[in-house]
C-alpha cells in the first residue's frame, strides 16, 4: 500500500477530473459504495475459484462474528446497490464509481495491494449497443488524457456460463494431456480454474496453448450474434479493436462480450481497463432477471502512463513575504483581502501563500521563489505604517513598485488580465 505525496495526488486528482468529465457527457451518474462488504457478497458474485476470492482479499470478522471484506472491486457492490434500492427493477441505469480496492497481491510497478478504480455499471441493457458506447467512452478517456497512442482495444466473447462449462471440460482434457509439460501455476489451476491457464505468461505454457481447442467453437447462437454485431458496429464506425481469444478475465461473472485496453509501456502490469458483460449477475443476488455490463478503470496504471509527461502545477501564484510583528499580522489581513478580491475585481483563481514564521527578506524571497509565484508582495513596518505594499515580479526582470495598499486589487486586476490564464491545477480548472 502506498503514499502519495503532492505531486502523485495532483496527477490522480487530474486523471479524476478528466474522466468524471467524460462520463457526465455519457449521462453516467455516480454512486458511493461501502468500502467493506460482507465476504459473502464476494465470494458468490465474483466466483469462490477465482484468484480474488481464494487468495487476494483482506477479510475479517467484526465484533459481532460477521466475515466482512475490504472490497476486492466495485461491481458486486454496485449490483447490491442496485438491487436493493431498486434500481434495476424495470429501469435503465448508467452509474459510475470512484476509491479504493484492496487485493492481497504480489506488489510490483503497477500492480498494489491498495488501488485506485474508476468503475462504470450499466444495468437493464442487453445490448451489444451500450457495449460499443462503453467502448467508445473509454476511447474518449484515452483522447482526453492524450494516452491513446499507447492504448489498443482487445476482446472476446466468453458465451454463457453454460458455453464455458462445456470448454472447460473440453480444455482440461486437453491440458491434462500434456500436463507434465505446464507450468507450476498452471498445473495448480488444471483442477481450480483451467480458464485462467489461457492467460498464463509463461512461453513453454503459451506454446503448449497454441493447440489447445478455442471457446468460440462452444459458443451458444446468441452469443456469436451478439459478438458479430458488436464487432459489425465497431468496424463501422472504425474503432480498431483486436479479437484475443485469451482474454478469459479473472472473475467468473462474465458472459458475451469481455474487453480489455491493453499498452506495452507498463511491462508485466499493462492492463488498464477491464470491463465485459454480466447478465445473470442481478438475477444471482435476487433481482429480476436483468442485464449488465460495466468495466473499471485502474488510475495507479494511468498515472505511471501520465507521470513522465506531467508538469505539476507551482504551489504559489502570490507569495507574501512580511519582517517584523506588525507586518505579519497584516499580510495575513492582506492575503485574505486578495481572496475576496479573485471572486470579485480579479475574476480569476489565485492561490496565496503567506510566509508564516520568522525570516529575513531574503531568506523569504527565496522561498517566494521556489513557490513558483510569480509576484511577492513585500511587507516590512514602513509599508504597513504608511499603509503600502512593496511589489516584486520574480519572473520578470524591473523595478520593484511601491504602491498604496488600496490600490492593490486595481494592480492584480491589470496584471492577470495581461498574463496567460492558469493552466492544470489540482483542485481549479482552467478558466
Ligand atoms: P479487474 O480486471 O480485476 O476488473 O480490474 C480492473 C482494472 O483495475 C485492471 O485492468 C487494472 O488496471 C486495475 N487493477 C486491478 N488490480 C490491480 C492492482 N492490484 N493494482 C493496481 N491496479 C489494479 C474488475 O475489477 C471488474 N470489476 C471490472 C468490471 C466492471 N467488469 C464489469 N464491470
Amino acid at each position: 500500500m502506498q503514499d502519495w505525496l503532492p505531486r502523485q495526488k495532483e496527477i490522480f486528482r487530474f486523471i479524476e477530473d478528466k474522466l468524471r468529465d467524460v462520463l457526465c457527457s455519457y449521462g453516467y451518474q455516480e454512486i458511493g459504495l461501502p468500502v467493506i462488504e460482507s465476504t459473502h457478497l464476494f465470494s458468490r458474485l465474483v466466483g469462490e475459484s477465482t484468484d480474488i476470492v481464494e487468495k487476494e482479499m483482506y477479510t475479517f470478522d467484526d465484533r459481532n462474528g460477521e466475515s466482512l471484506t475490504l472490497r476486492p472491486e466495485g461491481t458486486a457492490g454496485t449490483v447490491r446497490l442496485a438491487q436493493e434500492n431498486g434500481l434495476t427493477f424495470n429501469q435503465v441505469q448508467r452509474l459510475w464509481y470512484a476509491g479504493p480496492m484492496f487485493r492481497y497481491e504480489r506488489p510490483q510497478k503497477g500492480r498494489y495491494r491498495q488501488f485506485e478504480q474508476i468503475g462504470a455499471e450499466c444495468f437493464g441493457m442487453p445490448g451489444p449497443d451500450i457495449d460499443v458506447e462503453l467502448m467508445f467512452m473509454t476511447k474518449r478517456m484515452w483522447e482526453v488524457l492524450e494516452i491513446s497512442a499507447d492504448l489498443r482495444l482487445e476482446l472476446n466473447s466468453l458465451g454463457t456460463a453454460e458455453s464455458r462449462a462445456e470448454y472447460r471440460i473440453a480444455l482440461q482434457e486437453y491440458l491434462s494431456g500434456v500436463k507434465h509439460e505446464l507450468d507450476e501455476d498452471s498445473l495448480k489451476r488444471l483442477e481450480s480454474n483451467p480458464l485462467r491457464i489461457l492467460d498464463s505468461k509463461v512461453e513453454k505454457t503459451k506454446d503448449l496453448l497454441q493447440g489447445a481447442p478455442h471457446l468460440s467453437e462452444f459458443l451458444d447462437a446468441d452469443s456469436i450474434q451478439h459478438f458479430d454485431q458488436l464487432r459489425r458496429i465497431l468496424d463501422k464506425q472504425q474503432l480498431s479493436y483486436s479479437v484475443n481469444p485469451h482474454i478469459v478475465r479473472g472473475l467468473d461473472y462474465y458472459n458475451k462480450t469481455v474487453f480489455e485496453w491493453v499498452t506495452d509501456s507498463l511491462g508485466a502490469q499493462g492492463t488498464v481497463c477491464g470491463g465485459g458483460r454480466y447478465d445473470g449477475l442481478v438475477e444471482q443476488i435476487g433481482g429480476k432477471s436483468t442485464p449488465g455490463v460495466g468495466f473499471a478503470i485502474g488510475l495507479d496504471r494511468l498515472a505511471l502512463m501520465l507521470e513522465p509527461e506531467f508538469e505539476s502545477s507551482k504551489q504559489a501564484d502570490v507569495y507574501i513575504a512580511a519582517v517584523g510583528d506588525n507586518a505579519r499580522v497584516t499580510a495575513l489581513a492582506l492575503a485574505e483581502d486578495i481572496r475576496d478580491l479573485q471572486l470579485t475585481t480579479l475574476q480569476v483563481k489565485i492561490r496565496v501563500v503567506v510566509n508564516c514564521g520568522e525570516g529575513k527578506f531574503k531568506s523569504q524571497l527565496k522561498k517566494a521563489d521556489s513557490s513558483g509565484a510569480s509576484l511577492a508582495l513585500i511587507l516590512g513596518d514602513d509599508e504597513v505604517a504608511n499603509g503600502q505594499v512593496t511589489i516584486k515580479h520574480l519572473r520578470e526582470s524591473g523595478e520593484q513598485k511601491l504602491i498604496n495598499s488600496e490600490e492593490l486589487g486595481t494592480y492584480l486586476a491589470e496584471y492577470y488580465s495581461r498574463i496567460e490564464p492558469r493552466h492544470r491545477t489540482a483542485g481549479m480548472t482552467e478558466e
